[in-house]
């Protein structure tokens, strides 16, 4: 062995040989409630309980007399209304009660549990409580048997975190693998679940962290940061959605996005020069692939210098952008935060004269390598640096473009062993001047924040479209995310699936990952499966490294392009749905991609699977995530759910296997369903919305809701929107649909709507539309004039008429 591997051992193993010296809190010295809190001092420390919400508390360990400021930018909620509670002291511990449950205080040693109305245990410190050594801070808990922990943000491997090790550490990391750990984006919340009950914590702590779910020990999970506060707060639940709801409104929420941003889009590295992009956008429309957004990569800038064009190849950008958008297309560009060292360079030099990068405590510019060479790097968290970044926007936004694809902002650097910018660099943080140990995992989200309100100044009227690779928690409220350099193979097919519902229910909704794969080739048969899946989640972009061979839709020859253009047909054709889930998701927190332990907690089959998953309240996915598949096997939960494609019905809670040749990814609808449908369109805004379909799959009761605006700008925030209920019933042989009357004041235009109803047996003895019977017509005009048809071979009635504000109310008997 050499010297050197010898020393490198002993090196590791003297590592390993001095264990943190963790201090634990100890016994209670006193404690005194103030306001809403109750302080804990013990071993030097208070421990600040404050009680939110009934069913949330903010739980925070700090050096006695610092204030209690947010700890990172991820909160933004700051006043809550009172909570009523109720307080009892013992000489073994110290009850805090609402009607959500009780924050119990062991005194000796001072220890947090957490029950449930009934007094249950819901999760309780294991007996190494809170403890911190140096600068480290950490928690131990109790770990029960079956518990399963979810969250965590974005995560490779499986969707069940239990016997895991985590790390929160922003990182560069192309081709990753399902055991590849820390990604690029940290959101440190997660969720217990237990025999159907839920609970959530959310640690705001953006220095390196580590969440240790039993992988150390079977009994215990821990968490913890190299520095910082202990700082969590727990969410009593007990439904998973009640948590992410109450945590988005703690952390934000996604704002409604633009509506094209949910039709298909196009990326690759690079899409260059102009010639070739509009070549992509012509064969999209000669081609009749639907598709609205074409993406720059780093190749159109002027030496990788942000905010500038290549004029050689980009000599008339804004002829492009507008030549272009005349075809339907938005164009997206990439925007890194380095900013190439040269003195130059406009943007170097206006950063420079502001004194908005980041440098050493002795003054000294940091200066790291990316794309452009040498680069100094934006201070994030500085206002006046973001508000300088987005003034940047300007020459692009002149230039029509209206999509901001944030990349390499964990940040990345390379040739430097840590792959970041030096953690001594300072931040300027709200004034309090900390490190870049601090900011790191925050830098991204702030690099987002920086672009959302730039752009949004600079485009009042448009909603704007942000894509981030790196974010903390709470970057939903700018920016839209996806899963990074991924590869084109089935086993990254696989691992999307859990990666995006991690994510959505670690509060960012608007999640997807690169189609096709980014690294290497895939086969047609993969690509559209991938595209497949791509319908259901809700960044919807294909996207492809450098030095690879064409991965377009029509590249894998005519059969596949023939199924992938039917592919992205069917998420234009449920744009109306996916709008609608988008909506949701902009107002509860609760995303579009939902794992079945997320909505079923109670069916114990639920926790481990990952390659099925609810799209919205209504529909359930399973993708075929395996080469050479024709047939794919899944659980229906409970309840009773109709085969999308053949409307056959079926008993939940139970296995089935249906047929999925390439051209058919399995889905399913809750019985009692109404799903919001729209013609193929070849991108969004081609033509109004006429006909709007309502899909109504018979079954139980059911009240939905009906959002509608214009899709683009905010006057949605003025009520510039038409909203109605969506009420179905059965009562005997007669099955009703009622659409509510319209609130709002978006005016749709006169169109036609379809009451499209499935699974009806025979040929229906009156079809009413409020008191008037209609009359039948053919199925040409189903659409154009008012009346119902039933196709007798698909069991199927369409009922036609022309949409109006008023309550309408249909029924077949
Ligand atoms: C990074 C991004 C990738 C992009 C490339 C070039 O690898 O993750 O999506 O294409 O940089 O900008």
């Amino acid at each position: 062995m050499s010297r050197v591997r010898l020393s490198f051992l002993v090196f590791l193993f003297s590592f390993s040989l001095s264990p943190a010296q963790w201090t634990s809190l100890g016994n209670l010295d006193s404690s005194r409630v103030e306001g809403n809190a109750l302080l804990v001092f013990s071993t030097g420390r208070v421990l600040t309980i404050r009680l939110l919400s009934p069913d949330l508390v903010r739980i925070r360990l700090s050096r006695i007399g610092e204030t209690e400021t947010p700890a990172t930018p991820a909160v933004i909620k700051s006043s809550w209304a009172p909570v009523r509670f109720d307080m009892s002291n013992s000489p073994s511990s110290v009850d805090i009660r609402t009607e959500k449950g009780t924050i119990r205080v062991a005194k000796n040693p001072v220890r947090v549990s957490f029950l449930d109305r009934s007094g249950a245990v819901i999760s309780r410190d294991d007996n190494k409580g809170m403890a911190w050594d140096g600068k480290e801070v950490r928690v131990w808990k109790e770990m029960p048997q079956g518990e399963s922990y979810f969250g965590f943000g974005e995560k490779s491997g499986r969707l069940n975190k239990r016997e895991t090790h985590l790390t929160m550490w922003n990182t560069d990391i192309p081709a990753y693998k399902a055991d590849t750990d820390p990604l690029y984006e940290s959101i440190p919340f997660f969720y217990g679940i237990r025999s159907g009950k839920a609970y959530g914590i959310f640690f705001d702590n953006s220095y390196r962290s580590s969440f240790d779910m039993g992988k150390e020990s079977d009994t215990r999970y821990s968490f913890g940061a190299a520095g910082g506060e202990l700082n969590y707060y727990f969410f009593f639940g007990p439904s998973p959605k009640d948590i992410l709801s109450r945590f988005t409104e703690l952390v934000g929420r996604m704002p409604l996005p633009p509506l094209w941003s949910l039709g298909y889009q196009q990326c690759r590295w690079s899409y260059t020069p102009d010639k070739r992009v509009r070549e992509i956008a012509r064969n999209f429309r000669d081609r009749r692939i639907p598709a609205d957004v074409i993406y720059l990569d780093i190749d159109y800038m002027e030496g990788y210098r942000i905010f500038t064009w290549n004029n050689e190849r980009f000599p008339d950008p804004a002829g492009m952008v507008k030549d272009l958008s005349k075809d339907g297309f938005r164009i997206a560009v990439i925007v890194d935060p380095g900013i190439k060292h040269d003195p130059s360079y406009a943007a170097f030099q206006s950063g420079s004269a502001g004194d908005h990068f980041l440098k050493y405590p002795d003054g000294k510019l940091f200066i790291g390598k990316v794309w452009p060479g040498e680069c100094a790097f934006p201070d994030f968290s500085s206002s006046a640096a973001r508000s300088w970044w987005g003034a940047q926007f300007k020459v692009l936004t002149d230039a029509g473009v209206r999509g901001w694809w944030n990349d390499m902002n964990e940040p990345s650097v390379f040739d430097v062993p840590t792959k970041t910018v030096d953690l001594s660099v300072i931040h300027n943080d709200d004034g309090r001047m900390t490190t870049h140990e601090k900011n790191h995992n925050t830098y991204g989200m702030l690099m987002t924040q920086a672009t959302y309100d730039g752009v949004r100044r600079l485009v009042p009227n448009e909603r704007p479209f942000v894509l981030t690779r790196a974010s903390y928690a709470g970057g939903q409220r700018y920016s839209a995310a996806w899963t990074g350099d991924n590869v084109a193979s089935w086993e990254h097919l696989q691992m999307a699936v859990p990666m995006c519902l991690n994510l959505s229910i670690s509060g960012q909704p608007f999640v997807g990952s690169d189609i096709g794969g980014f690294i290497g080739y895939p086969s047609g048969e993969l690509f559209a499966r991938w595209l497949q899946l791509g319908v259901f989640t809700p960044l919807m972009r294909a996207h492809s490294v450098i030095n690879e061979r064409n991965k377009e839709p029509w590249e894998f020859g005519p059969e596949i392009e023939a199924v992938n253009r039917t592919t992205i047909e069917l998420r234009y054709r449920l744009l109306p749905y996916i709008y609608n889930t988008m909506h949701q998701a902009s107002q509860t927190g609760i995303p579009a991609m939902r794992p079945l332990v997320f909505e079923y907690p109670e069916d114990p089959e639920s926790y481990w699977n990952e390659t099925e998953f609810m799209f919205g309240d209504q529909i359930l996915v399973a993708p075929v995530l395996w080469e050479g598949a024709t047939k794919r096997s899944l659980r229906l939960p409970e309840g009773s759910w109709y085969d999308f494609w053949t409307g056959k019905k079926y008993k939940g809670a139970t296995r089935v296997t249906v047929d999925a040749a390439i051209d058919r990814i399995p889905l399913f609808v809750r019985a009692g369903a109404v799903i919001p449908m729209q013609p193929v369109v070849q991108y969004v805004g081609e033509k109004p919305l006429d006909s709007l379909t309502f899909v109504v799959f018979p079954g139980k009761q059911s009240t939905s809701l009906y959002y509608e605006d214009d899709g683009l700008s905010f006057a949605y925030e003025k009520g510039a929107y038409m909203k109605r209920s969506v009420v179905y019933k059965e009562d005997g042989a007669s099955r009703e649909v009622v659409l509510g009357k319209a609130e709002g004041t978006f005016k749709p235009g006169q169109r036609s709507v379809i009451v499209k109803m499935v699974d009806v047996a025979s040929k229906p003895a009156s079809v009413m539309k409020g008191s008037a019977r209609l009359s039948v017509i053919s199925k040409d005009e189903v659409g154009k004039i008012e009346g119902w048809y039933f196709d007798e071979v698909n069991h199927e009635v369409f009922v036609s008429f022309s949409d109006s504000r008023s309550e309408i109310s249909v029924s077949i008997r």
